[in-house]
C-alpha cells in the first residue's frame, strides 16, 4: 500500500457497475497480529505473507520500541528480538490498537511481569479485559489495574482455568504467558477460531510444547526456550468474504483465490441461503449472483458460528434483498452504525433492539441511492464501499482510516475487478 493512498479518507464511488474477475487473498489481520504479540517469546523470526495495514505497522513498532530490529517490507517481517527489554506499553499504544494488549502476555512469559495500558473505548462497543485478567489470576499471578495500567507479575503460571466466554484474545494472552512455565497450565473453553490454532502452530513451530486435549481444551508444558523460526501467515477469512460479497452485491462474479474455504463455511452458507451461486476448490472460492436476493436470518457467535467480523458486509446483501431478514449481533454490543447509513441510502431497516434488525431493500424501484456516508469501524468502512458500489449515482464515503486498519490495497482490488472508485 503506498503512503498516498494510505492518507486519503474519502473515496468517491460511481455505483452499479458489476464486479467480475479473480482476486487473491491478503494474509490475515487477525492472525498476524496476535503472531507479532507473541515475538518477544522468540529469539529471531522471519514471517511472511504479512498484510501492509496500518495496525501492523503499529504492532512492529511496539516491538521496536522494546527493543527489537529488523524490517517489514514486501509482506515480510524480519526481527531480531534476542535484545529486547521489558519495557511498559503505554496507552498511546494500546489507544490506538486494542491487539497491542495482548504483549501482557507474551511479556509476562518472558520476563515475569508484563505491563500495559488500559485499552481505550471502542467503536464496536465495550471490550473489557477481565478474562484475560482473571485467568493470569487463577494462574497464580498478582495483577494490579489500577491508574488507567495494568501490571501482571509472576514467577510462573500454573494450574487450570476456564474462560467463562471463549476470548479470542484471552486465550491467545494466556498461551503466551503460559510458554516457560515451570509448571503445567490446562485452558479450558477456549475459543476455537482458525487464529487459535495458527498461533499454536506457530509456537510449537519454534518448540512450545502446547497439545489439545480435546477442541476446546489446551495443556501448556513450559519449554525453556524457543528457537528462531520461519512462518507463513494464513489467508485473511474475512478478507475473502468482504471481496465475495462486493461480487454478489454488485450483481457480478468474484472468485477469491489463495484463501482456506474451510476456515468460510458459516458465512458461505449465508451466501447461498440468500440465493448466490458458490463454487468451492481446494484454496478458492467463487461467488456469483444468479437471481434476486432473498432474506435469511443471520446471528453473529464464537467459531464456527457466522463471524461477527462478517456482519457489517452481509448486511449489504440484505439491503438488497427482496424479502426481510434478521441480522442479531451477539459479540459486541455496538455494532450496527453503518445500518443508520443504509436507512440513508433508502434501504428497510428497523433496529429492534440494541443488537438486532430487519433489514430489506428499499421501496425505491432504483434501490439504494448514493449520497455522503461515513465510517465509523473497519468492516463498517468496507461495507459502505460497497454499498456505494451498489447504489445509484455517486456515493461519497468518508473517514477511510479505519479500512486502511484492516484491509491491503482494497479500493484497487475493486477497481481491477470493474469498480468505479477514486480518492478524493
Ligand atoms: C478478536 C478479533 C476481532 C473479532 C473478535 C471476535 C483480533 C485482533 N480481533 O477480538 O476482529 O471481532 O475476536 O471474533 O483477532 N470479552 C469479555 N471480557 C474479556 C474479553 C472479551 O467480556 O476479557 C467479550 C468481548 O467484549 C466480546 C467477546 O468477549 O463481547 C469476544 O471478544 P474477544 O473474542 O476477546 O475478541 P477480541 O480478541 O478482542
Amino acid at each position: 500500500m503506498s503512503v498516498l493512498t494510505k492518507t486519503k479518507e474519502t473515496v468517491i464511488i460511481s455505483g452499479q457497475t458489476p464486479l467480475f474477475g479473480t482476486v487473491t487473498t491478503q494474509g490475515s489481520k487477525n492472525s498476524a497480529l496476535p503472531l507479532l504479540a507473541a515475538l518477544p517469546l522468540l529469539p529471531e523470526v522471519e514471517l511472511t505473507n504479512v498484510p501492509d495495514l496500518t495496525d501492523i505497522h503499529v504492532m512492529v513498532d511496539v516491538l521496536k520500541y522494546l527493543g527489537a530490529t529488523g524490517t517489514f517490507s514486501e509482506g515480510v517481517v524480519k526481527l531480531d528480538l534476542r535484545n529486547l527489554m521489558n519495557r511498559p506499553i503505554s496507552a498511546d499504544f494500546t489507544d490506538q490498537l486494542r491487539a497491542s494488549s495482548l504483549f501482557m502476555g507474551s511479556l509476562l512469559g518472558k520476563f515475569g511481569e508484563g505491563r500495559v495500558g488500559m485499552p481505550g473505548g471502542c467503536v464496536i462497543g465495550s471490550r473489557p479485559l477481565d478474562i484475560h485478567l482473571n485467568g493470569f489470576e487463577s494462574l497464580g499471578a498478582e495483577v494490579d489495574s489500577t491508574g488507567g495500567n495494568i501490571s501482571v507479575i509472576s514467577n510462573g503460571l500454573e494450574g487450570h482455568f476456564t474462560l467463562p466466554l471463549p476470548s479470542v484474545g484471552a486465550t491467545q494472552n494466556l498461551i503466551c504467558a503460559s510458554v516457560f512455565s515451570p509448571g503445567e497450565v490446562k485452558l479450558h473453553n477456549i475459543a476455537i477460531e482458525p487464529e487459535i490454532f495458527e498461533l499454536v502452530e506457530f509456537l510449537n513451530g519454534a518448540g512450545a510444547n502446547i497439545t489439545f486435549e480435546n477442541p476446546k481444551t489446551l495443556t501448556i508444558r513450559g519449554v525453556k526456550r524457543l528457537n528462531p523460526v520461519q512462518f507463513n501467515v494464513q489467508p485473511d477469512r474475512i478478507e475473502a468474504f468482504t471481496l465475495l460479497v462486493a461480487g454478489v452485491a454488485t450483481k457480478g462474479s468474484v472468485k477469491v483465490t489463495h484463501c482456506r474455504p474451510e476456515h468460510l463455511t458459516a458465512p458461505l452458507q449465508a451466501l447461498e441461503a440468500m440465493g448466490a451461486k458458490v463454487e468451492v476448490g481446494e484454496n478458492w472460492v467463487e461467488a456469483s449472483y444468479v437471481g434476486p436476493l432473498k432474506g435469511i436470518e443471520v446471528e453473529t457467535g464464537f467459531y464456527p458460528a457466522f463471524p461477527t467480523d462478517c456482519q457489517q458486509q452481509i448486511s449489504i446483501l440484505m439491503a438488497l434483498a427482496e424479502t426481510p431478514s434478521i441480522l442479531s449481533e451477539k459479540v459486541f454490543n455496538s455494532r450496527f452504525r453503518h445500518l443508520d447509513e443504509l436507512r440513508n441510502m433508502g434501504a428497510q431497516v428497523k433496529i429492534t433492539n440494541d443488537n438486532s434488525a430487519i433489514i430489506q431493500r428499499s421501496k425505491n424501484e432504483k434501490g439504494m441511492i448514493g449520497c455522503t456516508v461515513d465510517s465509523y469501524d473497519l468492516r463498517g468502512a468496507a461495507s459502505m464501499i460497497i454499498a456505494g458500489m451498489v447504489s445509484e449515482g455517486v456515493t461519497t464515503v468518508k473517514t477511510l482510516r479505519y479500512l486502511y486498519r484492516g484491509y491491503e490495497e482494497f479500493i484497487e482490488k475493486l477497481n481491477r475487478l470493474g469498480a468505479e472508485i477514486s480518492y478524493r
